[in-house]
């Protein structure tokens, strides 16, 4: 398959979203990672900071190109002249709301498809949000966040 788009806050990015990434790489010859403008989620990183991060970490993966957007993701799609969404799923939770969008953007534009992946067990109980508050408690999630990640968080939400 040609090329799909892997979107979402990535605030911060972690060892999950990087998995569904890997899985994606093996999947499609072109995989693009794209940075949702996201203001209700109040980032701690700006996009530019989650776009360097996310840049660096994905340059072992040649198919991976790192981009931002604003607006509907159906419509930054269609402008990266795809069809294809790549999503991870994990647990039942996430089933329902991954459900709710797949559904919801084909109602809205039946030309595109979702496709997912089974995301790795091992961080399929994270969420972005936890992590920020546990390393703002002072906690080690190296388990789940590249080191240099963790590093700049701590430094953020010092
Ligand atoms: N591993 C670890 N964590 C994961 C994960 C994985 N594989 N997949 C998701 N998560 C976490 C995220 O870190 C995030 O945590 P948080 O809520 O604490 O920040 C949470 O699960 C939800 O992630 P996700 O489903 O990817 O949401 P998102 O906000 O990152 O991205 C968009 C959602 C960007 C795809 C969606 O909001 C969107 O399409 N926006 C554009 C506007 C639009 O078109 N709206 C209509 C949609 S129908």
């Amino acid at each position: 398959m040609n090329k799909a788009v892997y979107a979402g806050t990535f605030d911060p990015i972690t060892k999950g979203h990087i998995d569904v990434i890997e899985r994606g790489t093996k999947i499609f010859n072109n995989l693009i990672v794209a940075v949702a403008d996201n203001p209700s989620k109040n980032p701690t990183f700006s996009r530019e900071e989650r776009i360097n991060q996310l840049k660096a970490i994905t340059t072992k993966y040649p198919n991976v190109k790192v981009d931002s957007f604003g607006g509907l993701l159906i419509d930054y799609v269609r402008k990266q002249e795809t069809n294809i969404i790549l999503r991870g799923i994990r647990t039942i939770s996430d089933f329902e709301y991954e459900f709710q969008m797949a559904l919801t953007n084909r109602a809205i534009a039946p030309d595109i498809e979702t496709i997912f992946v089974m995301a790795c067990e091992k961080y399929s109980y994270i969420s972005s949000r936890l992590l920020k508050e546990a390393i703002s408690l002072g906690a080690d999630v190296g388990l789940f966040v590249p080191a240099e990640i963790q590093e700049a968080l701590r430094k953020k939400l010092k």
